[in-house]
């Protein structure tokens, strides 16, 4: 059972020799390996349980080091690049020769981005290779945004957790494809539509499920705690001592608060954000039956937390 340590170069020698390690990032922790070592990639998927057409992000130091992968980039694109990278955003590009089909699950394609967590940004300086990486959690979980929950769920598979603290932002990146040139959000994620669309105008959106989806962030039953959860806006609860409530920033009134959790007093959609999948593992670890959860207002990051709970409804 590995620990979470702060020894980059621990976490550096297992990446080098093909094992996998768990990283920290801004968005959330990812599971990573050698993005150009088929053998390395596949242990990703071994370790995650994840099906095989469900391709990988590759993380990567700089925009130029993302140009070494990728055939080419759209103007919207590069715009995109400059404006949020390091940071929140994955760019689905034409990849070259060099990227193993094992990571793009054969697409032509390969999801890629530039990640701001200091830690991350170290560790891909350090290494002369870039990183395949997916959430580090089992496949459909709740994605984990500290060293501990990577611990708690894959510390027997992993050859070393790199801890660089909580995620900053808490919920996954937004992807952006560009199937016909022009931009598609296939994610909702860390940057706000309203952030994209500032910076290259209006944008399509495929964010809905499918049976073959381009994005699997876009299965339904992502993000899933094991309890069972239920939107409080279209159902009417009957409590228990059993049920709990994932609210928005204020609680209910006449509930037990002790089974009410608020994500932002502020009502700061940033902040409910960070705390969003700590809470939804902490009210499965303390084996509650059912969580009744609160929308937020559809702006800006409240749109990828619904989007996250829409499917963790869905199951
Ligand atoms: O914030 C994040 O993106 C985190 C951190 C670790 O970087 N990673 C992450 O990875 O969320 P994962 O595997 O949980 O989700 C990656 C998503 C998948 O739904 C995958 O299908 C999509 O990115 N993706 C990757 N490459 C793609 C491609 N070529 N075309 C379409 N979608 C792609
Ligand atoms: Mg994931």
């Amino acid at each position: 059972m590995v620990q979470p340590g702060s020894d980059m170069e621990a976490a550096a020698i297992c990446l080098r020799k093909g094992d996998i390690v768990g990283i920290p990032t801004e968005t959330v922790y990812g599971l990573a390996a050698n993005a150009l070592n088929a053998d390395a990639v596949a242990k990703i998927f071994t370790a995650k349980n994840r099906p095989y057409f469900d391709p990988l992000i590759v993380h990567v130091h700089s925009i130029s080091e993302a140009l070494k992968y990728v055939h080419s980039m759209p103007e919207k694109a590069k715009l995109l690049a400059e404006e949020f990278w390091p940071g929140p955003l994955t760019l689905v590009l034409p990849k070259k020769e060099i990227i193993p089909d094992l990571v793009t699950a054969g697409h032509n394609t390969v999801g890629i981005r530039v990640p701001s967590h200091p830690v991350c940004l170290e560790l891909l300086q350090q290494l002369d290779f870039p990183l395949a990486a997916p959430s580090a959690n089992p496949f459909g979980y709740v994605s984990p945004t500290t060293a501990k929950h990577v611990a708690d769920q894959l510390g027997e598979k992993v050859c070393y957790i790199l801890d660089g603290g909580p995620c900053m932002v808490g919920v996954e990146s937004t992807i952006v494809g560009f199937p016909q040139g022009e931009p598609v959000i296939y994610r909702l994620g860390g940057i706000a539509v309203e952030q994209i669309t500032e910076i290259i105008g209006p944008v399509a959106e495929q964010i809905s499920a499918g049976s073959n989806p381009s994005a699997p962030g876009q299965l339904d039953v992502h993000y899933s705690p094991r309890c069972k959860l239920i939107l409080s806006d279209y159902t009417e609860v009957n409590d228990s001592e059993s049920t709990c409530y994932l609210r928005y920033s204020a609680p209910i009134q006449g509930i037990d608060l002790s089974r009410q959790f608020i994500l932002s007093p502020n009502r700061n959609p940033e902040e409910a954000a960070v705390n969003l999948f700590a809470t939804l593992r902490m009210t499965d670890a303390a084996g509650y039956s059912l969580i009744v959860a609160e929308l937020l207002p559809e702006t800006g990051l409240g749109r990828a937390i619904n989007d996250r709970l829409r499917r963790a409804a869905a199951k």
